[in-house]
């Protein structure tokens, strides 16, 4: 696939730190969780594109070994890949992935850090910044220099926080490479940035700047974005044409593009007969009323808020005692950084005693499940009267759109102001501020006793919302994008 000296045929090369699939020792793989998978996998599926991304398990690199870090098909019940694995030394990737990217830009970028007591920068931070986040992304950079050895006018997207360097690196080594770099969260405003240390700072900006695009999902990440290079970088910078200039003379174009699921891809999921199964368990198991949520164990999905707001529901509306069930998936995630560790510990403890303050001996308010499983996630969509989407901040939050789309009960969304899918879907959903756990528990009861008329109303018109666009609309908008700016730098 890579070095075919032919402009037409080049094909798409997409970078990101989590591939499609993993591997395990044994060969087999499983699809790679995350909003970013999501949203990449229609389009890798689709068109002519090559896929690079870290090994991230003992099986992916010896998968990788196979293939002599070559780029391989990978055959998928959702489609085939063109996957090349990249193996980095495990001590940097740990202090890539375990120190920089989650928890140091991660909590950058969604304000989670509490400031009065962490981070403390130290010479452990900043070396994980230069010999693990660096490292891991000029090895992912030079896995994309070789494979688009050979191709005239080459395209490369670049995906999300983990890969901020990696830009200046191939555009020094192929100036006309066009750099197209999506991310996939928020991006907050100046001064959350200021935890940095201003050569670590700089060198990110730089290394995002290097690209011809940046895109985010919403308008005001974009907003956010244009003042940080304003404010912390001194580059001039014109908010209405959404453009950076940098010191060498470019221009970057930074733009939004709000990320749509894979409506026919869900649908079909939810029509599976291992859904059906599930959906069965479900109704056989069910009181009048089902709450869900399904999220990764994110400090930033806000889950204990969320509980803490059901006690209270309880508490004030004893009437429900028995009659509802808050289902809870969540995915593990993260688990060798100590604060997702410590935040799933409090969850369960949370669980515990909201279980026990308002449990009996048959009902248990809040069933917890902590497991990845994509079609017991689709068959509770279904099934709910109430989805509780209620994170901190979220850079679109897919789940919002899911669960909507395949819901068969008129369900109510209760929807975080915060995520980047209320600019989208506010409109039919229970905003709510998700740090005001009253608000929440308002809305919980506002929502159980909606009538069946508004009820039809609001699903109906998320339903419509969710399907307006496709993935393969996001892509074009990017590549329309990439072709006019192409266009304006011909004539410049
Ligand atoms: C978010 C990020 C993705 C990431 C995903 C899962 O959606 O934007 O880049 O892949 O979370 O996180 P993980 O650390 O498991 O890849």
């Amino acid at each position: 696939m890579s070095g075919n000296g032919s402009s037409a045929a080049a094909p798409l090369v997409l970078v990101s730190n989590r591939g499609p699939v993993t591997f395990d020792v044994d060969g087999s793989f499983t699809r790679g969780t995350g909003g970013l998978v999501t949203a990449l996998t229609g389009l890798a599926t689709h068109r002519d594109a090559v896929w690079i991304a870290s090994a991230m398990t003992e099986g992916d690199v010896r998968k990788s070994r196979e293939r002599g870090g070559r780029a391989f098909v990978v055959d998928t019940p959702g489609g085939e890949f063109h996957v090349r694995l990249v193996v980095s030394d495990p001590e940097a990737y740990d202090r890539f992935y375990n120190v920089v990217a989650n928890p140091m830009l991660w909590f950058i970028q969604h304000y989670l850090w509490d400031l009065s007591n962490s981070p403390d920068i130290r010479d452990n931070e900043v070396r994980a910044f230069d010999e693990g986040y660096k490292a891991v992304n000029d090895d992912l950079a030079q896995a994309v220099i070789e494979q688009i050895e050979g191709d005239e006018n080459p395209v490369v997207m670049v995906h999300d926080y983990h890969l901020y360097t990696l830009p200046a690196i191939v555009r020094e080594a192929r100036p006309d490479v066009f750099l197209h770099h999506f991310i996939h969260i928020p991006w907050t405003q100046p001064d959350a940035w200021r935890v940095l240390p201003k050569r670590v700072r700089d060198e990110i900006y730089d290394g995002v700047l290097a690209n011809d695009i940046v895109g985010f999902h919403t308008r005001s990440y974009r907003w956010n974005f244009l003042q940080c290079c304003r404010d912390l970088m001194d580059y001039a910078v014109d908010f209405g044409r959404g453009v950076v200039c940098t010191p060498d003379g470019r221009e970057v174009w930074v733009r939004h593009y709000p990320l749509p699921i894979d409506y026919k891809a869900t649908r079909k999921v939810a029509e599976s007969d291992r859904t059906r199964n599930f959906e069965r368990e479900i109704e056989r198991r069910r009181r009048d009323h089902l709450i869900l949520r399904v999220d990764r164990s994110d400090l930033s999905k806000n889950v204990l808020r969320g509980f803490t707001a059901f006690d209270q529901f309880l508490e004030e509306h004893p009437e429900f005692i028995e009659n509802v069930t808050f289902v809870a998936q969540l995915m593990p995630s993260r688990m060798d950084v100590p604060e997702y560790q410590e935040y799933l510990e409090r969850i369960e403890a949370l669980v515990a005693i909201v279980n026990h303050r308002h449990g009996t001996p048959d009902w248990m308010p809040i069933q917890l499940k902590l497991r990845d499983d994509l079609e017991e996630a689709v068959a509770a969509y279904k099934q709910y009267d109430l989805m509780i989407v209620n994170a901190m901040f979220d850079g679109m939050n897919l789940v919002a759109k899911e669960g909507p789309l395949v819901n068969e009960r008129n369900g109510v969304s209760i929807l975080s102001e915060n995520t980047g899918a209320h600019e989208e879907l506010g409109e039919w959903a229970l905003s709510v501020n998700p740090f005001d756990i009253k608000d929440t528990a308002d809305s919980i009861y506002r929502a159980l006793t909606m009538s069946e008329e508004e009820r039809a109303r609001r699903c109906q018109g998320l339903k419509d919302a969710v399907t307006a666009r496709d993935p393969g609309d996001w892509i074009d908008e990017q590549l329309a994008d990439i072709k006019a700016k192409n266009a304006a730098m011909a004539e410049r």
